[in-house]
């Protein structure tokens, strides 16, 4: 048995604009995370995921129309509930949108969205992206109650905020593990897909594994810092490696 791996690409990007934010027409703009999501198909993932934020600080509009032209695996766009960037999602038609919330100070994904407070902007946003075959994932952190928002929004996919859980140590990271694999056991009571993510290593990914109907896995950082030194399909392999159980 074996969790399924995403790989998120948005690193590479970061890379890249480090570089070329400002001359992104220049014939020398690397790295480039197309070639790196094709690296990672070889490697074994089966999805690539790229973040379009609304400050487009790592992965640009043309990324992501470009990852979907040349990707044999899927798309999971990740992205925030505005309405420029479901626009765009309507455009580029992925497989996957998993929603998240998004502030333009935070580093990275902070908190999980909140379902309850965000209830009546994410219903017409759930719809649309179910009227064109778009399958939904909301980024939740493991509380029952966002699990029951989920399911009364009727979403078909989870990803649970592993976050809290990758930063704890001792009886506290215990004590996170079990709540994610409560959220995970509620979310499969409620007929929801269970994925999961963020913060994971090629170290702390092993415990999530006992996360009941586990699906699939979204790392990103971990495996592009790696490949820096193995390369990204080398990377992406060793993971896959560690998803097995
Ligand atoms: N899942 C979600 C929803 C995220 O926002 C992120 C970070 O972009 C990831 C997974 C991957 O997190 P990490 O880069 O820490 O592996």
């Amino acid at each position: 048995m074996s969790a399924l791996l995403g790989v998120n690409i948005d690193h590479v990007a970061t890379v890249r604009q480090a570089r070329y934010a400002r001359n992104a027409a220049s014939i020398n703009v690397e790295p480039d995370p197309v070639e790196a999501a094709l690296a990672a198909e070889r490697g074994g993932a089966v999805g690539i995921t790229a973040h379009l934020r609304q400050d487009r600080r790592h992965v640009v509009d043309r990324d992501i129309f470009r990852l979907k032209e040349a990707i044999a695996t899927k798309l999971n766009l990740e992205m925030g509930n505005s309405p420029e960037i479901v626009a765009i999602a309507l455009q580029v038609l992925p497989a996957d949108v998993c929603l998240v919330p998004e502030s333009r100070e935070e580093v990275t994904t902070e908190g999980g969205l909140d379902c309850i407070t965000h209830r009546a902007a994410l219903e017409p946003t759930l719809k649309a992206m179910a009227d064109a075959g778009i399958r939904v994932s909301l980024f939740i952190d493991p509380d029952p109650a966002q699990i029951h928002a989920a399911a009364s929004l009727r979403a078909p996919v989870v990803e649970l905020h592993t976050g809290a859980y990758a930063e704890a140590s001792g009886a506290a990271r215990d004590a996170e593990l079990s709540r994610l694999i409560e959220a995970a056991r509620l979310a499969d009571e409620a007929g929801i897909q269970v994925n999961a993510g963020h913060g994971l290593n090629y170290v702390n990914v092993k415990p999530i594994l006992v996360l009941p109907k586990l699906v699939e896995l979204n790392i990103g950082h971990s495996i592009v810092s790696r490949a820096l030194f193995v390369g990204i399909e080398q990377a992406t392999r060793e993971m896959v490696e560690c998803l097995r159980f």
